[in-house]
């Protein structure tokens, strides 16, 4: 069992840095960037490809990562798809779906909205911070073949009635797609209580992997028609036709990320011995803290809600977001992120030019939001 604070050790840039730019991609612990080094060391071979006992054994820990990522989220191994992000998760579903009407809502991140840009959409309003599913269900129509939903904002935060939303879709018969990109890893996902047919993540955020690795759930992945073809999907192939494999291979041509994988599992790992369940108390207790000790600063204008889940978004009267951040960084030593958060929609419904943004992972603490605090008390005084 490692507790919070001995977690801390396994991210040295924290000795240097007050690392609070979580929601854009989260530090690396040691025993992922240790597990690829074993892997280049001990086994580093292809996947699926040769008789030889490395590949063999890559493939083997390979798919132990699959089980794992499915046994974190309540999942089956077949309905897990490694895909390269969010974005590239968001890009397959589109594909699988490629007619109808959609809706989606103005909080999205701008992966969860371009992808849907040549169809008809109908864009719902949050009120206050959170969506409500009656408004979603008054926009069903006839031809509605996809709800398309964060589960929480990558600027405001606030968790979003997922499961509710789920239930009224499937009631439609209507798949409902969640992007759970910045939720993934800090809040507890159970796939068998909330309905969703596909999900998407990036690994690199909450779930601590390196970049390059993102998560598909999909839950009847027999429905629907791969997008890459190539190396790897297929059992035949004649002249003019060919026969896939089953799923989740057939989603994934061409040689994996296979470091990024063996990664997130010693990452997963991780999270397991906290526990999920801990995680999400500890953020809750850090974005509080945020939250009150910010109101308190003249000048202040915070964007984001008190009911917001890891992230505190705000601004300092006078003062563009981008310098507010270099000024953190340049002079404290902490990093923030400033500006649209590829947000576009939802910054205009909430009528900001920009906001900085902290966020918080597990390996934070309560002394560094009062470093936060007291470096923005000093910035908002021209100091
Ligand atoms: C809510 C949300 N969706 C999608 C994305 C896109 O993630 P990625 O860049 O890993 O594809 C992000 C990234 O910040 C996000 O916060």
């Amino acid at each position: 069992m490692v507790n919070l604070k001995d977690i801390r050790r396994e991210f040295p840039l924290l000795e240097r840095f007050i690392y609070l730019d979580n929601a854009a991609t989260t530090l690396t612990p040691l025993r992922a960037i240790r597990a690829i080094e074993d892997l280049f060391i001990n086994f580093s071979s292809n996947y699926g490809r040769s008789a030889h006992k490395l590949s063999r054994e890559t493939t083997e820990r390979y798919e132990e990562v699959r089980d794992r990522v499915a046994s974190f989220f309540n999942a089956s191994p077949e309905q897990i798809i490694f895909v390269r992000n969010t974005t590239e998760a968001v890009n397959l579903v589109a594909h699988f779906i490629p007619h109808g009407h959609i809706i989606t809502t103005v909080l999205e991140h701008n992966s969860n909205l371009l992808p849907f840009y040549s169809r008809e959409r109908t864009l719902i309003r949050p009120r206050g911070f959170e969506l409500n599913p009656e408004d979603i269900e008054k926009e069903i129509r006839e031809d509605t073949s996809l709800i398309s939903i964060t589960h929480a904002s990558n600027v405001f935060g606030n968790l979003q009635p997922i499961e509710k939303i789920c239930e009224i879709a499937s009631s439609y018969g209507i798949p409902v797609l969640v992007d759970a990109a910045q939720t993934a890893g800090h809040v507890e996902i159970n796939l068998k209580k909330i309905k969703c047919d596909f999900m998407a993540i990036s690994a690199h955020k909450g779930l601590l992997a390196p970049q390059g690795v993102g998560i598909l759930f999909v839950r009847n992945p027999e429905e629907y028609p791969p997008l890459f073809l190539g190396g790897g999907v297929v059992e035949e192939v004649k002249e003019d036709s060919f026969t896939l494999v089953d799923p989740p291979q057939r989603f994934e041509a061409g040689t994996p990320n296979i470091p990024g994988v063996i990664a997130l599992g010693a990452s997963l790992s991780l999270l397991e011995e906290i526990g999920v369940r801990n995680i999400e108390r500890h953020l809750r207790e850090l974005t509080k803290r945020c939250f009150n000790r910010l109101s308190e600063i003249e000048n202040m204008s915070i964007c984001s809600s008190e009911r917001s889940h890891s992230i505190v978004s705000f601004n300092i009267e006078g003062l563009h977001s981008h310098d507010v951040s270099i000024l953190l960084d340049e002079f404290h030593s902490i990093c923030t992120r400033s500006g649209k958060h590829c947000a576009h929609l939802a910054m205009k419904h909430f009528k900001l030019e920009g906001c900085v943004r902290a966020s918080f992972a597990l390996y934070n603490t309560l002394d560094e939001i009062e470093k936060l605090a007291e470096a923005i008390e000093s910035i908002s005084k021209g100091g």
